[in-house]
């Protein structure tokens, strides 16, 4: 998966240093031609010679060595990369970055170099809490970083939550995803929702439904890898913001077609994968409902159905819909397509297992406006929406 390919590996000194050393044996293992720059501290923590015997390669420690052959060692690094990879990505490294302080061989050739950088953050529960990395983390995303999101669990400083470096596997994945992702969507504002809405019966209720916000996340990640814009209007959920990706989060129906239309008229693709309440109770009460004797009945009205009137003011925009159904699926989807004017829709039957609210696999068939069905296997929903994004830039390129 990485044949021919240069990847270089920045460690910097966190107690997760030792994990990197399966990262680069991992990376060799696929067929990448793998650099390692260490850090002083990350020396502290593993001898540059585990990495020497892992890439086979000379590890570089020190910015002021004797050069080998006679090229400028961290531009040459800095051009030869691929990708260019930092795990473990401490506060410190991730800062001087953010900041451009250019002072060791690690920062000095990520700031030479061109290819895509991914960094893997690792530290203490409350560094990685703390506003000032969130903003360099958020400040670095939005200028095209790549974040393997930390795990959470119990870290090396005896505490407990975020901050334990990425699986291998992840990080891995991230890599390969990176390398080998085409920038197809570079240039194209795409506009993604996502999530249930909620309608407020009272101060303490509403009606809602059983979506997660996974499928669209996953959408509005993918694009943001394949060099898109991506506004993620989302309903509440539990997901965290995937990286460079600006989120809009919503409540009602209301909110998201507000959001919607606010970022439509400079959209190119809009992917509505939200699970929009058609309903919302007529009357919202400022006050707790209390109970009374007898049945309740809340009067319902209608809401506005965005991807309708999205539809109905389409131009050159490509527009996506989604059907999620228990039965009748193909012909309700078909309505779907032409009702609401859309390039194509991604129908499933969330009675399927593996398909349903909340998995992380998802079983889809879309079906296009002239009637043609492509029936996709059970894949993740991270497979799930790059398919949809194939789809999406073959329209692009035909137009
Ligand atoms: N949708 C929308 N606004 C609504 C309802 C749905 O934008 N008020 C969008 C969804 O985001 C989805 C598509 O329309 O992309 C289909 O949603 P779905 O709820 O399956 O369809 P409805 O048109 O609401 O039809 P029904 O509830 O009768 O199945």
């Amino acid at each position: 998966m990485l044949a021919n390919k240069c990847i270089v590996v920045g460690v910097s000194g966190g107690i997760a240093a030792y994990k990197a050393a399966e990262v680069v044996s991992r990376l060799v293992k696929l067929g990448a031609e793998v650099h390692v720059i260490m850090t002083e501290s990350a020396q502290k923590f593993i001898a540059p010679l585990t990495f020497q015997t892992l890439s086979r390669q000379r590890v570089v420690t020190c910015m002021w060595d004797e050069p080998k052959e006679w090229e400028v060692q961290h531009v040459a690094l800095a051009d030869k990369a691929d990708a260019f990879l930092i795990a473990p990505a401490t506060a410190n490294i991730i800062g001087k970055i953010a900041n451009g302080i250019a002072d060791d061989m690690l920062s000095t050739t990520v700031m030479a170099t061109s290819a895509p950088v991914i960094m893997a953050p690792a530290m203490n529960v409350h560094m990685y809490a703390n506003p000032v990395v969130q903003d360099n983390i958020g400040k670095l995303a939005r200028l095209g970083v790549h974040f393997v999101e930390p795990g959470v669990g119990l870290l090396a400083c005896g505490y407990s939550g975020k901050g334990r470096l990425a699986e291998v596997e992840e990080i891995i994945n991230k890599v390969v995803a990176v390398v080998n992702s085409c920038q197809d969507l570079a240039g194209k504002k795409v506009l993604v929702t996502a999530g249930p809405t909620r309608e407020v019966i009272d101060p303490v209720r509403f009606i809602s439904n059983r979506s997660t916000g996974k499928m669209g996340y996953a959408i509005a990640r993918a694009a943001r890898e394949r060099g898109a814009e991506v506004v993620l209007v989302s309903g509440p959920t539990n997901l965290d913001a995937p990286a460079g990706v600006q989120v809009i989060q919503v409540g009602a129906a209301l909110e998201m077609y507000q959001q919607v239309q606010e970022h439509y008229p400079d959209a190119h693709v809009v992917i509505k994968s939200a699970a929009v309440a058609d309903y919302r109770p007529k009357e919202v009460s400022d006050r707790k409902v209390k109970k009374k004797e007898g049945d309740l009945t809340i009067e319902l009205e209608r809401n506005p159905d965005i991807l309708l009137e999205l539809g109905q003011n389409k131009g050159d925009k490509i527009l996506v819909g989604f059907a999620a159904e228990t039965n009748d699926l193909v012909a309700y989807a078909r309505d779907k397509i032409t009702r609401k004017n859309l390039d194509f829709i991604v129908a499933n039957d969330v009675t399927q297992p593996g398909a349903g609210f909340g998995a992380d696999t998802n079983i889809v068939k879309l079906l296009f406006p002239g009637g043609q069905i492509e029936e996709l296997p059970q894949l993740t929903k991270d497979q799930v929406a790059n398919v949809i994004l194939d789809k999406v830039v073959g329209l692009i390129n035909k137009v």
